[in-house]
């Protein structure tokens, strides 16, 4: 028999970012039922006044917390500091998808998927370390499987997710010496409801680009967005799942670098390891085989010299 795994008590504060809904909700409601103080982000009072009504065990405080606001980050640390003294875990998985074929993803869009998926979290992370460095604390980056192979017509949720694990690589290389362990949890498919958002948002990408660009991806983006919708729907890994994923890197004695949550993001994980690019450029081939498949072919004249 395999030696039972050794485990850290949960105990102490954990800051849960993105716990109005989906994975963020699970994982704040599980990590306090397993003994943590949890202080739940949320972005509206509502949302943290239907979690508190959840919450089942007296240790759970919503708070609001959008990480793309300085001011809502310093009260989130302040309001830490003067509950608890310290954190044992910072849970950075607020997180939104700007979903599209890259061409039709304006700056601003572009610029806030960085800023959310990215830049908040580190926002985070610098606000919050003292407190995580008094207790040894952990923080726990949520990527995707998207974070290590850029699936087409997903190419800013993928870039953010890469830089969000360039970051906690970098993150754990320069915090292990003072004590703080960084984990990257990174989820497959799970129903939640970011994937009502992305469909809607997936259509105003269409609505919104110059008729001519809209009509070179409309077929091959709207049969990805149904077949990502499938996928979703299908998918048998939940937001428990998640949650205890995140429970053990908090927990684990040696808390490891990656947690998988899915065989979708593990398989993923694989394929990105071992195939080299044309491969996977192959492989993502079937997605954008009809990208401008209405269009007239360019009149000779049209056609770059070779
Ligand atoms: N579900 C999946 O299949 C899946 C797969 C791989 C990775 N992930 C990742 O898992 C994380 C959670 O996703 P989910 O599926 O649970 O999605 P979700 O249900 O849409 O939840 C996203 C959460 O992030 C919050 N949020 C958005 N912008 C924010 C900001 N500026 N500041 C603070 N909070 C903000 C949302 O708050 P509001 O309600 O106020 O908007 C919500 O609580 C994300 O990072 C996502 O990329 C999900």
């Amino acid at each position: 028999m395999l030696p039972a795994r050794r485990r850290l008590p949960a105990q102490g504060a954990v800051v849960v970012t993105g716990a109005s809904s989906g994975l963020g909700r699970e994982c704040a409601l599980a990590l306090e039922e397993r003994g943590f103080h949890v202080i739940a982000g949320v972005r509206r009072s509502e949302d943290g006044e239907k979690l508190l009504a959840e919450s089942l065990h007296g240790r759970l405080r919503p708070a609001v917390i959008d990480i793309t606001d300085e001011a809502s980050v310093r009260a989130s640390a302040e309001l830490a500091a003067r509950e608890y003294g310290a954190l044992r875990g910072l849970v950075n998985n607020a997180g939104i998808c700007v979903p599209g074929p890259l061409e039709c993803v304006e700056g601003d869009q572009f610029r806030r998927q960085l800023d959310v998926n990215v830049v908040g979290h580190l926002e985070m992370v610098r606000a919050h370390l003292p407190l995580l460095r008094r207790a040894r604390g952990r923080i726990v980056n949520v990527t995707s499987g998207l974070g290590k192979a850029a699936v087409p017509f997903l190419g800013a949720y993928a870039t953010a997710q890469f830089a969000k694990e360039a970051m906690s690589d970098a993150l754990r290389r320069e915090l292990a010496p003072g004590g703080v362990r960084v984990s990257i949890v990174a989820p497959g498919a799970i129903l939640t409801p970011i994937w009502g958002k992305v469909s809607d948002a997936g259509e105003r990408v269409l609505r919104d680009a110059p008729p001519a660009v809209a009509e070179r991806y409309r077929a091959a983006f709207t049969a990805f967005m149904a077949g990502n919708g499938q996928q979703a729907l299908a998918s048998r890994t939940t937001p428990e799942d998640f949650a205890r994923a995140v429970a053990r890197a908090l927990t684990d004695v040696r808390p490891r670098t990656r947690y998988w949550v899915g065989a979708d993001a593990r398989r993923m994980g694989r394929l990105a390891r071992l195939l080299p690019d044309a491969l996977l450029d192959r492989r993502f081939g079937g997605i954008t085989a009809t990208v401008g498949a209405s269009e007239a072919a360019p009149a000779p004249a049209d056609r770059t010299p070779t």
